[in-house]
């Protein structure tokens, strides 16, 4: 019986690491800020920049915060026959997008479809392909956006609003976890010595659905330039045409 239960067990373990799933606990839905994107010298952003945050991606990640690598068909096995074809992955994102070019564009040049077309590839290629969702593009955008659509004005009904005096960290992480119960990660840039937010990110458990769903506080609180809860970080207004 014991026996029995043992032989089960591996058997069970084995298929699973066959089905090549990467054993990642969570998803990252990253919001980006445009105007400090677009204010640092690295950045060519055409004229007109956003005013609202933008999603950046819906990354799989394992329970440290570690982001699960791309797909690699020769050493990293993530998943079964991902949708590998990158005309056909665009052909399948169709009847989603107006939605994708309004909550997913690319903000350096957001009216340029190329432009836009190249960043979805890009976030299908990096992250996409070793989801839940590998098997479907379709199924993996329209989960990202519908996660977008609800969180993309973060500070909403929050203290925080972009201005020229900088924020303690803390402040900010803070207002967050007051208003949605977790904490989120905060990444930021630095341009001329002014540590700048970039991204809000927030971590949601995966589901038995082996779907993103509930939120929980992100394992790793900042990222990039910003590191502690008492860094001092700047909300940047929209200033820039
Ligand atoms: C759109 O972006 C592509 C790729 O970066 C570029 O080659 C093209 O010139 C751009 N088109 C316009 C109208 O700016």
């Amino acid at each position: 019986m014991h026996r029995c239960f043992l032989v089960a067990a591996v058997l069970a373990t084995v298929s699973w690491l066959v089905a090549g799933e990467t054993n990642f606990a969570t998803y990252k839905l990253s919001l980006r800020w445009p105007p400090a994107h677009c204010d640092a010298p690295s950045f060519e952003c055409k004229p007109n920049v956003l005013n609202t945050f933008t999603i950046h991606g819906l990354w799989p990640q394992f329970a440290d915060g570690k982001v699960v690598p791309p797909y690699d068909p020769e050493t990293n096995r993530c998943t079964d026959d991902p949708v590998t074809d990158l005309d056909q992955f665009l052909r399948l994102m169709t009847p989603l997008i107006e939605s994708l070019r309004k909550y997913w564009p690319n903000y350096g040049d957001y009216q340029n479809e190329t432009m836009n077309e190249n960043f979805w590839k890009h976030a299908w290629k990096l992250h996409g392909m070793c989801s839940d969702y590998s098997d479907n593009p379709a199924s993996y955008f329209k989960t990202a956006v519908s996660l977008g659509i609800k969180y993309i004005d973060p500070f909403k009904g929050t203290r925080i609003t972009p201005r020229l005096v900088p924020y303690m960290a803390k402040d900010i992480s803070d207002a967050i976890k007051e208003k949605l119960g977790v904490y989120p990660q905060i990444a930021c840039n630095e341009v001329g010595g002014t540590v700048q937010l970039t991204e809000v990110r927030f971590c949601f458990k995966r589901g038995k659905e082996n779907s993103p769903s509930i939120l929980q506080d992100c394992p790793i609180r900042y990222a990039y330039k910003c590191s502690d809860d008492r860094d001092e970080i700047m909300f940047v207004p929209h200033l820039i045409g």
